[in-house]
């Protein structure tokens, strides 16, 4: 893959500050915190929104490298791609404007980059079944559940806000289901490899086996059922996602 520019490196104003997901997780423990913010409390709600809104700003940079690395896939591909960049600056939009709602800032918590890493996997295949099936499709349960405890507090501003880019989240599962079928169609090896990358990304976000069953606001993450079955995971791909992560399926 021919690299002009440092791929590796994120452009960013020094209002952001970088740090090592685990390391996060850790100090987050070490006071008595859950390794996610749980959404109990504004605060952890601001916490999560915040660490969305960097996500999503990988995210249109993740996309914005796959319309670049890859001139040999298809026409569709591309402009798939391209589309995805569209929808996730607007994305990083709505989720500045929730910051500001909440009451905070950019910056006001570190920055991982686990989405960003998995943006940077060298075959198609893997990028689109990592990134937007693994990371998209919990996008998902994250959205759902957004959702649901911004109904429960009473913020319309959140809930629909949220709504609007969940829609776009499912046509991005789906575009990572289709490109996955297409890319690897006479490759099963090549499938074989994208799926079990997708599989580490899920695998990574089950906390250890942490997580268990309850309601919505009492787990970590819960498996949005309606939104994965709309975005083109079969229901045997939901339970077996259920299964390791132990999260609950509660929509
Ligand atoms: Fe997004
Ligand atoms: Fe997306």
């Amino acid at each position: 893959m021919d690299r002009p520019i440092a791929y590796d490196k994120l452009a960013r104003e020094n209002r952001f500050v970088r740090m090592r997901a685990r390391d996060v997780g850790e100090l987050r423990v070490e006071q008595g915190l859950a390794p996610f913010p749980d959404l109990a409390s504004p605060e952890s709600i601001r916490e999560r929104v915040h660490g969305i809104m960097v996500g999503e700003l990988q995210a249109m940079e993740g996309a914005g490298r796959s319309v670049y690395d890859f001139p040999d896939a298809p026409w569709e591909f591309t402009m798939d791609m391209a589309r995805q960049v569209w929808d996730e600056s607007r994305h990083v939009e709505i989720y500045l404007a929730l910051i500001d709602h909440l009451g905070g800032y950019a910056g006001e918590f570190p920055e991982t980059t686990i989405l960003w890493r998995c943006a940077c996997a060298e075959d198609a295949a893997a990028r689109v079944a990592g990134v937007n099936r693994g990371l998209e499709g919990l996008a998902c349960d994250v959205f759902a559940q957004l959702i649901h405890i911004a109904k429960k507090i009473g913020d319309p501003v959140i809930e629909r806000a949220v709504d609007f880019v969940l829609a776009d989240e499912i046509t991005h599962v789906r575009m990572g289901s289709r490109w996955l079928n297409e890319l690897t169609r006479d490759d099963p090896e090549r499938r074989r490899r994208a799926v079990e990358f997708q599989d580490s990304i899920d695998e990574r976000f089950n906390l250890g086996g942490a997580r268990r069953d309850g309601a919505p606001e009492e787990v970590g993450i819960s498996i949005a059922k309606d939104a994965r079955r709309l975005a083109g995971f079969t229901d045997e791909e939901i339970e077996r996602l259920i299964k390791s992560t132990q999260r609950s399926p509660v929509y």
